[in-house]
């Protein structure tokens, strides 16, 4: 019996991916279906209710069975070396767990979550949040955190919005993660840059930038770096916070990846100075699903009304259906066996990418070595551009990032490639770095030389 049970699912599916179900679509009867497979209409009923709960059909009650969409491959995927896109592995993603966490919610909150809700999140998640941040060394309380609309609004509102120390001008590391340069760009906002490589950033230079340059805050991706992969040492860390602390210079720490770190005694900025001078940002769309648009800050407390004055203006509050749904997902424990699984999913992923790298680069190209995270950054050769590579490997269907968007426009350089693991199929990984080997040898073979290694670029 359970052999003509699948067999409809089949028939239905396959019917699909030819074109002739598709959206809106009327199935055949229950009845025309068991006559037609020789079996019961119960074992036809079975069949199409596993095909509601896959949301491949929906049933109208005293009408019958129609399609929900129109078929979508999923070995489309297999066609193309995605190394470009930078939202999680869609194979990772807990659909199922998360949808009983959605029906919960809305069981639980009813109407609650279909209108205005409070602005600076759902209590019951700030709790949540509160007690989750404390497995990342992050100890505060529920009214000092905003629930915002993904990390990149908090960012969005500090960049615009006045800050205690009375400042405009913004310091980030160069390069840095897109989204702040563009919000810096539309705001035309006065805005510095501190080169990082994968030693650091020159702490000297650090202060003299805080001493001279009036600065508001210092936005700083400390862990899994976009693009580079960079992490900072504890020690740095506290040093970056004292030198802020002495020049009245506020910390914004972006956190976006914090949660695959395998180092358990690597603490955030925040921990050294919870009461005020750093602001925490966690998102979940990197560890989790960008499309719930939520991530959370930690705020000093004399920063939360103002910040949220603002926040209110930009969307009065963040959906509140994505809210009640984290919550349940955060408390009955699923995010945190989530995390278990894709912290071992990208960092495996990670090592695949670094010893293709080591295997097959070119010996005038150097590559960062972050231990886990999504990005790891390609220095080409000097006479090898990020531009060439992105279009030569295009052609091939294989995808990768140009760096130089992630510059502001003074310190732009024009040689880095960010490839991103966490869309890719790990078996894809050695075939698309032999590609992009094959394109920096044939550029390199026609123009100059190889350039000799430089110590500069080394541990880079
Ligand atoms: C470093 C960093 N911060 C923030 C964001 C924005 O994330 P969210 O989806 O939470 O707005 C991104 C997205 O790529 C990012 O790379």
């Amino acid at each position: 019996m359970s052999s003509k049970y699948m067999q409809i699912i089949e028939e239905v599916k396959g019917q699909l991916a030819i074109g002739k179900l598709y959206a809106g679509c009327k199935l055949p009867s229950v009845r025309h279906l068991s006559e037609q497979f020789s079996c019961s209409k119960n074992t036809v009923i079975r069949a199409y209710a596993e095909l509601e709960q896959q949301h491949v059909i929906y049933a109208i009650p005293k009408s019958g069975y129609y399609v929900v969409n129109e078929y979508q491959p999923n070995e489309h995927a297999q066609k193309f070396i995605d190394f470009y896109s930078a939202g999680p592995d869609i194979n990772a993603l807990p659909y199922v767990d998360f949808q009983h966490c959605m029906n919960q919610a809305i069981e639980h909150y009813k109407e609650e979550l279909f209108t205005y809700s409070d602005q600076q999140g759902l209590y019951s998640l700030r709790v949540q949040l509160a007690s989750y941040l404390q497995s990342l060394q992050v100890f505060t309380q529920p009214e000092r955190l905003v629930v915002v609309s993904g990390s990149q609004q908090a960012l969005n509102l500090f960049v615009t919005m006045p800050f205690p120390n009375g400042r405009s001008n913004i310091l980030i590391e160069q390069p840095s993660y897109f989204g702040i340069i563009e919000s810096i760009a539309l705001h035309q906002v006065t805005a510095f840059g501190i080169d990082l490589t994968m030693e650091g950033i020159d702490l000297e230079r650090l202060e003299y930038i805080f001493r001279n340059h009036d600065i508001k805050f210092f936005y700083v991706i400390p862990r899994f770096h976009n693009p580079l992969g960079h992490c900072y040492t504890n020690s740095e860390k506290k040093k970056i916070v004292e030198l802020a602390e002495k020049y009245d210079v506020y910390i914004v720490e972006d956190d976006f990846l914090g949660d695959l770190d395998p180092n358990m005694k690597a603490d955030p900025m925040f921990s050294f100075a919870p009461s005020g001078r750093v602001i925490y940002i966690k998102s979940f769309s990197k560890v989790f699903l960008p499309g719930l648009r939520i991530a959370t800050v930690v705020l000093p407390e004399r920063m939360v009304n103002s910040f949220l004055r603002y926040k209110f203006s930009s969307d009065f509050n963040s959906p509140a259906l994505s809210q009640g749904a984290l919550e349940i997902y955060l408390k009955n424990g699923m995010f945190h066996s989530h995390l278990k699984k894709i912290k071992e999913l990208y960092r495996n992923k990670m090592q695949i990418l670094q010893e293709a790298c080591d295997l097959l680069l070119p010996a005038n190209t150097y590559f960062s070595k972050p231990t886990s995270g999504f990005y790891l950054s390609i220095f080409l050769p000097k006479n090898v551009t990020a531009k060439q590579i992105v279009h030569m490997l295009h052609e091939q269907q294989i995808y990768v990032d140009d760096a130089s968007r992630m510059f502001l426009p003074e310190y732009k350089k024009d040689n880095i490639l960010r490839l991103c693991i966490s869309q890719v199929h790990e078996s894809q990984i050695k075939h698309g770095i032999e590609r992009l080997a094959h394109c920096i040898d044939s550029i390199n073979s026609r123009k100059h030389p190889q350039a000799p290694k430089t110590f500069l670029h080394q541990n880079v």
